[in-house]
């Protein structure tokens, strides 16, 4: 099969390597693609967002089958128009992506199907989203209903905090992505992620993960998209994992087929585990970046047969590895705010020499004479595998000693 991947991150990264692995990929091209995913295929340069481009890129490459990474392509309909000219997609279409794309809808799809979920309310005038937040004490969270980078988030301690958020979001702060918001109880309790496989109707389990947000060791720090991540996580056993599947993941997917927007595509749950079990923070319509490097690693089945098998009907749980999946980032000096690009990076052969750690591309260029240079604020994952979390964590940590790279920095508790 002839494939197109959307992306160029991490995520993609790992995604090309799963779907390389199959017997049944002839030939691979990824847009925009980075030079670690150079490795798998021809990369071209047609950026995420560029939904024409892709399109047309799709169209004249005459491929078998589009994987789309990011939700930006998703929210903005990409699947919707391959599969109308008979391009196959893998992912949701636009008007199930608003379980990601719309706070408010995913809010009102768990609503409907009594899904566990903290209190929340949707405001589109400052005045009555202040009034509420005064019955709060401020204590609560407002979110931007669309999409914000990862920034549309305020968890806030006091009216000022709130006031201030309620302010600039309905001020235009996020520009359309925020001229309506949500205001959400504040619920409490350790995070996960759990990641599932859709075909319309059914789900199955895919895996269970847990994110490292902040940027520092402690939990300290701005949050950022994510310094490194486990999986499974050592949250969720096999009761859980029927609990999430049962009365969170099942319920949404037959909402949205009910709703007819069927979902098709991989459903990422953010549960917090509160005193009265797993209740949802949000669904993302897509692999995680950094879960899909520390999950798809882990896969046994074959990732492509899984794509193909979904769209016709055929759906069923993965075999995973037994091996714990600790996956390390490496970021530049200043992220998640800003940073200088072009910093020089050597030693990932050395690094990647042991069998169980792979270093995935996440925001790497190369210079004019060929050196390998950083582009982005997340620039490398590192990804080892072993039958402990701790011989797991110290592979990670022994590839990343190899790598030499002045401008960068990463968290040394990860999985700890
Ligand atoms: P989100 O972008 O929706 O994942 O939110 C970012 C972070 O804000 C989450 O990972 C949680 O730590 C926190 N958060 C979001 N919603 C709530 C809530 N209702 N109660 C407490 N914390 C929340
Ligand atoms: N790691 C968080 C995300 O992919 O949204």
């Amino acid at each position: 099969m002839k494939l197109l991947v959307i992306g160029g991150g991490g995520r993609e990264h790992a995604i090309c390597q799963a779907l390389a692995r199959s017997a049944k990929c002839s030939e691979l091209h990824i847009a925009p693609g980075n030079p670690g995913i150079s490795a798998f295929g021809t990369c071209h340069k047609i950026g995420a967002e560029d939904i024409d481009g892709l399109f047309d890129l799709a169209v004249s490459l005459q491929v078998d089958l589009v994987v789309i990474g990011p939700e930006a392509p998703l929210v903005a309909g990409l699947a919707d128009r391959l599969e109308d000219a008979g391009i196959a997609a893998f992912g949701p279409s636009a008007g199930a992506a608003q379980l990601e794309g719309s706070k408010d809808f995913a809010r009102q799809v768990c609503e409907k199907m009594n899904v566990p979920q903290p209190h929340f309310k949707a405001f589109t005038n400052a005045e009555d989203a202040l009034s509420y937040a005064k019955t709060l004490d401020g204590y609560c969270v407002i979110k931007a209903d669309g999409l914000a980078a990862g920034k549309g988030v305020v968890v806030s301690d006091s009216m000022d905090e709130a006031g201030h958020a309620i302010i600039q979001m309905l001020g235009g702060q996020f520009g359309q992505a925020s001229a309506s918001i949500l205001i959400e109880e504040r619920i409490t309790g350790p995070e996960v992620s759990a990641f599932a496989f859709i075909d319309g109707t059914n789900a199955v389990w895919l895996a269970s993960a847990q994110d490292h947000k902040r940027a520092f060791d402690g939990d300290k720090g701005p949050n950022t998209g994510g310094m490194g991540a486990i999986s499974p996580s050592p949250l969720v056993d096999d009761a859980l994992r029927h609990k999430i599947m049962d009365d969170i993941i099942k319920p949404v997917a037959v909402a949205m087929a009910e709703a007819g927007t069927p979902y098709r595509g991989v459903l990422y749950a953010g549960l917090m585990l509160t005193e009265d079990g797993p209740k949802v923070i949000e669904f993302n319509c897509r692999f995680g970046d950094p879960e899909a490097e520390v999950i798809l690693p882990r896969m046994e089945s074959d990732l492509l047969d899984m794509i193909t098998d979904l769209r016709e009907g055929k759906l069923y749980r993965p075999t995973m590895s037994d091996d714990v999946g600790v996956t390390v980032i490496m970021a530049t000096n200043g992220y998640p705010g800003s940073y200088e690009k072009g910093s020089i990076i050597k030693g990932l052969d050395e690094a990647a020499s042991d069998d169980a750690v792979t270093i995935f591309h996440a925001g790497t260029a190369l210079d004019s004479i060929g050196q390998l240079t950083a582009s982005g604020g997340r620039v490398l994952a590192i990804t080892a595998l072993a039958e402990t979390t701790d011989k797991a964590r110290s592979k990670a940590y022994d590839a990343i000693s190899k790598i030499s790279w002045e401008d960068g920095f990463y968290r040394t508790d990860i999985a700890k």
